[in-house]
């Protein structure tokens, strides 16, 4: 039996996306009940700190952006370890550290870099230097972040952290069938059987988040239609309600059962903007729990 699952303290992976999940993994990895026999789907993956926490023993981790996926791919195949990380990162900071904080800074350099030869290891650096850990690229394909203003950014300590993430995911990957693969979410459904199961956390409608994270109103519909219509077992992500607004997408799903569960978040970073947010999961009526199955 793979879930329900008690996770308290979730584990972070190397690259941070927008809408990461950390905080919800315990409730995830407790509200669904799943043999884990069949195949494990994480079509929006994302960072995928929920599949990499839950380990399933054969899964499909996709997603469109092309750099996400190559940047799993080269740590289970090997081209990248946490010791090339290590050496990269060390080297990196340096040049980092000795360029001014404006629009000449070594991080503008790895941006080019990147947008020209889409090293992994550059993507990494990116992510964990840029503002807020936004992942966005232009019409044309291209990485657009602009620089988190910390020259002093790859810090010892911060380093070690990196390299034990990437060690980590290096180390659950082993012994385990995983498949990384670029592709838009119907293409895995097509994959999908009877016994699998599926996470699923697209993004939100109506926030663009440039080229290869465009999602809409067809979108959405075409991934309830697919996923209610589907055998696969699933568990479906979103937020629910915060102070101001009620998300009626939700209503839009059927069949699956609605579990809730609540957070708070700083609204810049300020302790006395506290908002509640009330975040939802919708599970596949046999995949529940029975705890929480009332
Ligand atoms: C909300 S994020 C997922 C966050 C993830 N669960 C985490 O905890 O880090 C949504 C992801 O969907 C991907 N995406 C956007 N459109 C997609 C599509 N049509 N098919 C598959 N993935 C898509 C984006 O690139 C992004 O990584």
């Amino acid at each position: 039996m793979l879930l329900p699952k008690t996770i308290k303290l979730p584990k972070v992976p190397p690259i941070k996306t927008q809408g990461i999940k950390t905080k919800l993994v315990p409730f995830i990895a407790q509200s669904i009940m799943w043999n884990g026999k069949g195949t494990y789907f994480e079509p929006f993956m994302g960072s995928g700190v929920v599949g990499f926490n839950l380990e399933p023993q054969k899964a499909i981790f996709s997603d469109t952006n092309p750099y996400l996926i190559q940047f799993y791919k080269d740590i289970q195949s090997g081209k990248i370890t946490p010791l090339i990380i290590r050496e990269y990162l060390e080297k990196e900071a340096i040049k980092l550290s000795q360029t001014p904080e404006d629009k000449t800074s070594y991080y503008y350099e790895v941006r080019e870099r990147f947008n020209l030869y889409h090293s992994s290891l550059d993507f990494l650096f990116l992510q964990r230097s840029n503002f807020n850990g936004m992942i966005r690229f232009n019409n044309k394909g291209y990485y657009n972040v602009p620089f988190g203003r910390k020259p002093e950014r790859f810090q010892k300590a911060l380093i070690t952290k990196i390299v034990n993430q990437a060690a980590w995911i290096s180390s659950i990957m082993q012994g385990k069938d995983w498949q990384f693969i670029c592709m838009s979410f119907p293409e895995a459904f097509k994959m999908m059987k009877k016994g699998d199961f599926v996470y699923l956390d697209p993004p939100y409608i109506n926030r663009y988040d440039g080229y290869y994270d465009s999602w809409s109103q067809e979108l959405a519909d075409l991934l309830v239609a697919l996923t209610e219509n589907g055998d696969a077992g699933y568990a479906f992500s979103m937020w629910c309600q915060n102070e101001y607004r009620k998300n009626h997408h939700l209503d839009s799903w059927t069949k699956g059962k609605l579990l809730t569960t609540e957070h708070f978040y700083h609204l810049g970073g300020k302790s006395s903007n506290r908002n509640k947010m009330i975040e939802a999961l919708i599970v596949s009526k046999g995949n529940i729990n029975p705890l929480y199955d009332k």
